[in-house]
């Protein structure tokens, strides 16, 4: 079945699903009878497109990267412009609408109301924002029950890196016992830097800005709120926690020193900032970010850059780590991938 699919939003991330869903068309057919469609898009800088036949998906990605716009997307007889984000959600013909809209992170909005639009009109949701799953999972995650629709976040954890589905398919059974993790590339990569390259923490950050990885205000990585967000992720869904972001204790790396990383190095030590939940007695839950001072022979000190890691401690198969890209425009667009591909193989899980 052809899976039609509105974006709303159209960068970096949109894009780069755009690429994947173009390049390798075929090869989703062939594999996985996966063929999907894209008949909207809404965004609110480089305009909007709805045709419920379909749009060119090569002329888009040449259209936006040609002219940073889709105005000059070529008209055709049943083609509409300039819906808005609701308009789309709406009233488009699409089963699941892709949102990579920019997101205030605080409020999470517009891309919350996105959501509560798209379920109750009965289309599916993937993204890869994190506000709306870290503020909103509980109540977003009821409304999908009710209307009967699906809702992926693969990719807000670790982007394209299966963090979400590798718990909750390959170690199913288990129970999570502790999660630590680097989950955040920028400051991995800023104490990679600073340590290995004795660079200032102004220099590192302003390098992992000009790669891409930084949010647009770095604050949100530096002072660990970005990881925070992940760690409620985590704890709500793979935990099945109903942690909220103020449960969750919260250190950045800005008052690590280059006097600290040395100290650290000369204990046969590195500092990486920590996201972890761990369950203790009597199920309570305690969860936090914060850097720490890690021994050499942990998993995590080996994992340098913007690479992330995650090591899911399980109460039957001991601790499984996993590491892999945490950002990019491929990688993150691939996450959408796998929402789409399990949603349209699965017609009765509500969230993926
Ligand atoms: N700013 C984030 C990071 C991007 O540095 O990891 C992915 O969430």
């Amino acid at each position: 079945m052809l899976h039609k699919l509105a974006f709303i939003g159209f960068g970096v991330v949109g894009q780069g699903l755009a690429e994947i869903l173009r390049d390798k068309r075929e090869e989703l057919k062939a594999n996985h009878g996966f063929e999907a469609q894209i008949v909207a898009i809404s965004d609110w800088n480089k305009g909007s497109l709805y045709h419920p036949e379909g749009l060119d998906i090569n002329l888009l990605l040449e259209t936006v990267q040609e002219t940073g716009s889709l105005e000059a997307y070529p008209t055709s007889q049943g083609l509409k412009r300039d819906w808005d984000s609701i308009k789309t959600i709406k009233e488009s013909n699409a089963d699941t609408i892709v949102e990579v809209s920019y997101t205030n992170v605080e409020t999470g909005q517009p891309a919350i109301s996105h959501c509560e639009v798209a379920f109750t009109s009965g289309k599916n949701v993937v993204m890869t924002n994190k506000g709306p799953v870290a503020l909103a999972y509980q109540k977003l995650t009821r409304l999908a029950e009710q209307h009967r629709v699906q809702w992926g976040f693969e990719g807000t954890v670790m982007s394209g890196t299966p963090t979400l589905r590798m718990p909750q398919l390959a170690l199913v059974g288990n129970q999570m016992k502790e999660i630590r993790g680097i989950l955040n590339g920028t400051t991995n990569y800023i104490l990679t830097k600073m340590e290995e390259e004795e660079v200032s923490y102004e220099t590192a950050l302003k390098e992992a800005q000009a790669l891409g990885f930084a949010e647009a205000d770095p604050t949100s990585d530096v002072e660990g709120y970005d990881a925070r967000y992940k760690v409620v992720i985590l704890a709500n869904h793979i935990m099945n926690v109903p942690l909220k972001v103020e449960d969750v204790s919260c250190q950045g790396i800005t008052s690590i020193t280059p006097e600290l990383i040395r100290t650290a190095r000369a204990e046969g030590k590195r500092w990486k900032l920590l996201a972890s939940i761990k369950r203790g007695e009597e199920g309570k839950v305690v969860a936090k970010v914060a850097p720490e001072k890690v021994d050499l022979a942990d998993s995590l000190a080996g994992i340098k850059g913007a690479i992330n890691a995650i090591a899911y401690e399980c109460d039957l198969v001991g601790t499984v780590t996993l590491s892999g890209a945490g950002a990019g425009k491929i990688e993150t667009g691939y996450s959408l991938l796998i929402d789409l591909i399990h949603i349209a193989g699965n017609k009765q899980k509500v969230v993926m």
